[in-house]
């Protein structure tokens, strides 16, 4: 069985977090070993670090994502770099733009600000990133453009175009595919997976959302992933093995931890 792993799942969010136990034991069963489980605020930060306590194989990210920057203060960077102390932890994430929920220009400088306080944050503890960039990739690219990361990073759940693919490639970033890859309807997501170089691929869930056929709709688990693997091989016409073996070498240099 290949080894897989699940570059960015949230088993700290209330559908999962009561029966993590079950799901961490079903996702070994289908070879799923690595699971970093990304927050969004402090409190799900907070439990992602206890989770990588908890669990050998999970391992945890923390930060704000944009949507949820209503209470965040500069104090909470604190605790992060508190956290970050912690060897599971391996990313400052998700953090990012969201444009899809956020129309106003106040709301979206705010945003950027915090993006990029998080990128200087991830630079000071020599971390990378996990990036939630939601219809502002050309804003995303510009930050990363003026606020280099040191350790790169990943865009997590990548949804643009091939074209902003090959800017944020030469940055040396990263991408995560997940669920939607497997959609019929997906057909950007598709070209970038089949186009994207074979070692800047990474997969992931986003668990407990965007379930991949046949489980569209349904609460998504880490054990999905080689659902989503044998699409991804599938879409680039190559060997399956052949690819969990590239994906687990280009988590081990983002991450540097061996899935
Ligand atoms: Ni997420």
């Amino acid at each position: 069985m290949n080894a897989y792993f699940d570059s960015h799942c949230h088993l700290n969010d209330e559908a999962l977090y009561p029966k993590r136990k079950e799901i961490v034991e079903e996702a070994l069963k289908n070879g799923v070993r690595t699971l970093l489980v990304v927050g969004y605020d402090v409190p799900s930060s907070l439990k992602a670090v206890e989770i990588a306590r908890e669990f050998e194989g999970c391992y945890a990210a923390i930060g704000f994502q944009p949507e949820n920057l209503s209470d965040a203060k500069d104090e909470d960077l604190d605790l992060f770099r508190e956290l970050a102390k912690e060897k599971k932890v391996l990313a400052i994430g998700e953090i990012g733009l969201d444009y899809h929920w956020f129309k106003e220009a106040k709301d979206r400088l705010n945003q950027k600000r915090w993006f990029i306080k998080q990128i200087e944050l991830a630079n000071e503890l020599d971390l990378p990133v996990s990036i939630h960039a939601r219809e502002a990739l050309g804003d995303a690219l510009e930050i990363l453009k003026e606020h280099p990361l040191n350790r790169k990073g990943v865009l997590h759940c990548y949804s643009g175009s091939f074209e902003t693919m090959k800017e944020m490639a030469k940055l040396g970033m990263y991408f995560g595919f997940d669920g939607p890859i497997t959609f019929k309807n997906a057909v950007e997501p598709k070209k970038c997976v089949a186009a994207c170089p074979m070692d800047r691929l990474l997969v992931e869930t986003d668990s407990p959302y965007l379930s991949p056929v046949p489980y569209r709709g349904k609460e998504n688990h880490p054990s999905n992933i080689p659902l989503i693997v044998k699409a991804m091989a599938e879409l680039r016409g190559e060997e399956e093995n052949e690819v969990a073996e590239n994906l687990r070498k280009n988590f081990a240099s983002l991450f540097r931890v061996e899935p």
